[in-house]
């Protein structure tokens, strides 16, 4: 009996040992991961984050955590002319991510470009250009979980060339596009192309102010009302020539410029601010809009471009990229599906 007590009490000690152990080793982890929890606790009251349930918050933790340790790599590597940035897609997966553009890149091989290119014989194109400092862009807007890039990257050259025709810089509406071009290839959330987008302007006649038709971020109906009250109109578009960064300059040098690019990469989703460089492919997944270009501080020459995810992302809304690339379809494919309406 004697014996048995002992060995049970040895038993229970060991158990408890165990547990010890184990309690032990559990806390440890937490203890490790207190600092970068706490990260992204802090992160989520800033971007407003909510998780419904336990095991999503842990989920996206996980992939916070995976990002923010990737993003740090980077930026400490210090070997590239731009940096990352702990943004508002930190609890995406570059998977997640992608989801998001819709640019009908898939659809490109069917386009017919239009020959006409009304700058082809410009000469002289100043060295730097930024159309914000002209008063031709309107502030960063956010095209939400809706992959309506397409919309605000032909609404942003219309807002542009509507101030260079007129005098007047009026923010435009995208969801009439997203609600009431639907009969060709644009559908509205699910994706579109610019130069659709300006067929639609131009055969609607005109395209209403933003305060009249706000943006949803979800398809809608068309609101007939709305859309027939014309705060803008266009009298065509036309196709930069493609591939050739010389021929885009002539066409920025003129206007903001829709262009297509490939924007899927981790770097993109994470920019903030520098010249990005890459790395990106040509497989065009986002329409965004020229708005400049310049040449940085240690002589790199880039695009300026407005994006449409919020002025928390990028350099407040904004990525300056690479220009004059070796490849002909420039950086990201900047240079492969350029077009622009005009007044
Ligand atoms: C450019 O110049 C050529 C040669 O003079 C001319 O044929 C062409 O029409 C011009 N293009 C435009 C868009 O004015």
């Amino acid at each position: 009996m004697a014996f048995k007590k002992v060995l049970f009490q040895y038993f229970t000690l060991a158990l408890c040992l165990v547990f010890a152990f184990c309690a032990f080793e559990g806390n440890a982890r937490t203890l490790e991961d207190a600092p970068m929890r706490e990260r992204h606790e802090q992160w989520m009251a800033i971007h407003g984050k909510v998780y419904t349930h336990s095991y999503e918050k842990e989920q996206k933790y996980q992939t916070f955590k995976e990002n923010v340790q990737r993003i740090e790599a980077f930026n400490h590597a210090g070997n590239k002319p731009y940096k990352l940035g702990i943004n508002h897609f930190a609890d995406l997966t570059n998977e997640e991510f992608k989801a998001i553009n819709r640019f009908k890149g898939h659809v490109c091989s069917k386009i017919t470009r239009t020959p006409t290119f009304r700058y082809e014989n410009m000469t002289a194109v100043p060295a730097t250009l930024d159309w914000r400092q002209e008063g031709a862009v309107t502030p960063i807007k956010d095209q939400g979980q809706c992959g309506c890039c397409w919309a605000f990257s032909a609404v942003a050259a219309t807002e542009g060339i509507t101030k260079l025709s007129t005098g007047k810089l009026i923010s435009l509406s995208e969801q009439e596009l997203v609600d009431c071009d639907t009969k060709g290839v644009d559908q509205g959330c699910e994706g579109g192309l610019m130069d659709d987008a300006f067929k639609f302007i131009l055969q609607n006649k005109g395209l209403a102010a933003e305060a009249i038709y706000p943006y949803e971020g979800v398809d809608g109906t068309c609101n007939a009302k709305a859309e027939g009250n014309h705060a803008t109109s266009i009298k065509g578009y036309e196709d930069v020539p493609a591939n050739s960064e010389s021929a885009l300059l002539k066409a920025v040098a003129n206007q903001p410029v829709s262009v297509a690019i490939e924007a899927s990469g981790f770097e993109f989703q994470f920019y903030s601010g520098g010249v990005f460089t890459g790395s990106c492919g040509t497989n065009l997944d986002h329409g965004v809009t020229a708005v400049g270009y310049g040449v940085s501080d240690d002589g790199t020459k880039y695009w300026l471009v407005k994006n449409s995810w919020g002025v928390k992302w990028g350099d407040k809304g904004y990525i300056r990229m690479q220009r004059d690339v070796a490849a002909k379809e420039g950086l990201c494919g900047i240079a492969m599906l350029a077009s622009y309406p005009n007044a």
